[in-house]
């Protein structure tokens, strides 16, 4: 039986930041970020969303009243979690409305979160082939107004509908997994803004991508020349491209010039967004398959993904006939071409309005025309409003 990614769908702000402006604010060279970093745009969040309500919004854009139906487990991966305690998953069954008869969690491990929650999948739909499960990716991405992180932020949030006989994606056995206790990224409780050692992590992202590669060809056998396309874990583009240098080293011109194209048309969003930490693997995987006109079904995708801390995997998977149908007719393009720009002061201004830790607010969301939104906190309680 085939299990794997069957619809797919993403949400982000209305709001972005060019990075020429964030350069110039910051007294930077603008290529720093736009060729060095590999970053052209930022989403900016707004107080009134969180990783919730783009979560919804994200899932609306593909599930149909006939999947709510079939949907009998939601599994929420994000690393900016909104409760200790309770799951982001109910708050989002209730505002899909997908309750009560259906499994709901959050897990986590950094930005690797969202792999674990489609293996997770993976193996419920094994033994439950008839079900659905709704996995999410959701990140609001903040290091900090002025810090070495500040151009690798974003936000958004990755729904991937997971089911036999999938549309979009067969997920393959064996997978290549990789662990290690390390402080390269974290975020202590109580903090809203991650600490990070910059250098060693983007050091230790490479070697982690080297150990699960050799793995997985351990495990498989498969050479460039068996890979349609590559994806990584983008924190920020030029990460990526990165791995792919080091993947490519001994590569012949064919192998090297197939993966850097695809790598290309994989990395578009993701420059236009940011980080989405969790969701960005996935959402490099959409900008694959939504701006590729190269790629082909029945050609084998090599996924990376890495969550800080640290956890890797190196998995595979099969991209099926008709793909494009799992895309549920959505323009992810024009979505991003409409949103807004905003100044520096703007940015910093939304950025430091996130709540945390408040026992009571309204916020005004006049400006918000999100179909989900949060209206508030009461009691300590969020209120979100889904419309
Ligand atoms: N033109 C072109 N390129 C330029 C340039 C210019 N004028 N000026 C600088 N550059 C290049 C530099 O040469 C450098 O390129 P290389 O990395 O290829 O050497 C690049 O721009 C960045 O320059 P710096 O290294 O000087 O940048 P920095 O010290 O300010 O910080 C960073 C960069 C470490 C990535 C920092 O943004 C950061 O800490 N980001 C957060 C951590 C992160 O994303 N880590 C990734 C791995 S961890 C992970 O993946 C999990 C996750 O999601 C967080």
């Amino acid at each position: 039986m085939k299990i794997g990614i069957d619809k797919i769908g993403f949400a982000t702000s209305d709001l972005y930041l060019d990075m020429v402006d964030l350069a110039n604010a910051r007294q930077e060279d603008p290529n720093k970020y736009l060729i060095g970093i590999g970053q052209a745009k930022m989403a900016v969040i707004r107080p009134t969303q969180d990783v919730v309500t783009m979560a919804a919004t994200a899932a609306k854009r593909i599930i149909s009243e006939e999947d709510k139906k079939n949907i009998s487990y939601v599994i929420f991966a994000t690393e900016s979690g909104i409760d200790n305690s309770k799951s982001a998953a109910v708050y989002l069954a209730d505002l899909l409305g997908i309750l009560p008869n259906v499994r709901t969690l959050e897990v986590k491990q950094a930005c690797y979160g969202a792999t674990a929650a489609l293996q997770l999948a993976k193996g419920y739909i094994a033994l439950n082939p008839e079900s659905k499960v709704l996995v999410i990716g959701a990140d609001n991405a903040r290091y900090g107004i002025k810090t070495p992180g500040e151009p690798t932020q974003g936000g958004g949030a990755i729904a991937m509908l997971v089911s036999s006989n999938p549309k979009i994606l067969e997920l393959e056995n064996p997978t290549a997994a990789y662990a290690e206790n390390i402080m390269d990224f974290w975020r202590p409780l109580g903090h809203s803004k991650a600490l990070v050692d910059g250098k060693y992590s983007s050091g230790i992202y490479l070697d982690f991508l080297r150990n699960v590669w050799d793995e997985q060809f351990k495990k498989t056998g498969f050479k460039l020349q068996d890979y349609g396309a590559l994806l990584f874990h983008l924190p920020y583009t030029k990460m990526g491209l990165k791995g792919l240098r080091q993947i490519l080293q001994d590569a012949s011109v064919d192998d090297s010039t197939r993966l850097t194209r695809e790598f290309e048309y994989a990395r578009q969003f993701n420059r236009e967004v940011g980080n989405l930490y969790t969701g960005s693997l996935y959402l490099s995987f959409l900008s694959l398959i939504v701006n590729s006109d190269s790629i082909r079904s029945g050609q084998r995708i090599g996924l990376f993904s890495y969550g800080s801390g640290a956890q890797a995997e190196f998995f595979t998977g099969i991209l099926q006939p008709n793909y494009q149908e799992g895309l549920a007719g959505v323009d992810y393009q024009s979505i991003l071409n409409k949103r807004q720009a905003v100044s520096v002061s703007e940015y910093e201004k939304f950025f430091e309005s996130h709540i945390f830790d408040i026992e009571n607010i309204e916020l005004d969301y006049q400006e918000d025309n999100s179909d989900f939104l949060l209206m508030g906190v009461q009691d300590y309680k969020r209120k979100y409003l889904g419309r």
